[in-house]
């Protein structure tokens, strides 16, 4: 699904090498967590494979196409079928639980009569129907985490990329997330975990890619933290 051929990112005025001829494949389906000390380049990854950011050298393919062959709104097509968390994930303050979700829908253009049935499929992946109801006020920090899944994920984006979405969590909440990330990857999601937490990549073993400033230094199939 996501190819990255020798692919090194130099930021241009600062020449940061952020990432470093990095050659990865990731399959449809998959679950891959991207770990890495801060700098290491996990966020650059997900930039490329959201082309905000180009390669200085090397190809990053989704789906068997070069990146630089998608333009314009055909950009905009590919980062519609990209679900996205980050650390901290802004709701909207006076829509609750089940609007903020259904908010992807309407931007993605799925028609009104499937929001209901997607908005509580959505839900029930991230265990919060219970809460729909909610204003994000009145929802703990974890289950504010969970909601912004939901909004990633109601539109069924064949990839998913979470950036350190347990940052601001303490472990509890951080497991439970995990767990959540886990059931989206059940439904047949790809998807793709940057975290600085060890005591979750122990735990819940996935594929997992470690990064050292910029290159690649372990592919192990089987998860585990080694830094
Ligand atoms: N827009 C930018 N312009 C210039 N340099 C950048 C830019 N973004 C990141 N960098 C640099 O590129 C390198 C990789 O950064 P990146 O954000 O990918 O790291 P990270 O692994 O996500 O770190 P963290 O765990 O702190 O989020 C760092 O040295 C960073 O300072
Ligand atoms: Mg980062």
């Amino acid at each position: 699904m996501i190819e990255f051929k020798n692919v090194t990112l130099e930021y241009p005025v600062t020449r940061t090498l952020a990432l470093d001829d990095v050659s990865i494949g990731v399959g449809k389906g998959e679950f891959v967590y991207l770990v890495g000390h801060s700098g290491a380049g996990k966020s650059s990854f997900m930039n490329l494979v959201l082309k905000r950011a180009l390669p200085t050298r090397g190809e990053v393919r989704i789906g068997g196409e070069p990146l630089t062959r998608y333009r314009g709104r055909r950009t905009a097509l590919l980062r519609r079928r990209i679900g996205t968390v980050f650390q901290e994930n802004l709701l909207l303050e006076h829509l609750n639980t089940q609007d903020n979700v259904a908010f992807t829908l309407r931007v993605t253009g799925v028609p009104q009569r499937e929001w209901p049935a997607r908005v509580a499929s959505a839900l029930r992946t991230v265990g919060l129907e219970h809460k729909k109801h909610a204003l994000p006020l009145q929802l703990s920090q974890g289950e504010q985490q969970r909601v912004a899944i939901a909004r990633a994920i109601v539109s069924d984006p064949p990839l998913l990329l979470a950036d350190e979405p347990t940052g601001n969590l303490d472990p509890e909440n951080g497991r439970e997330v995990l767990k959540v990330l886990q059931n989206v990857h059940l439904r047949g999601t790809t998807v793709i975990v940057a975290t600085h937490a060890r005591e979750l990549v122990e735990t819940f073993r996935h594929r997992t890619l470690t990064l050292r400033k910029g290159k690649l230094v372990r592919d192990d199939p089987y998860g585990g933290y080694a830094l």
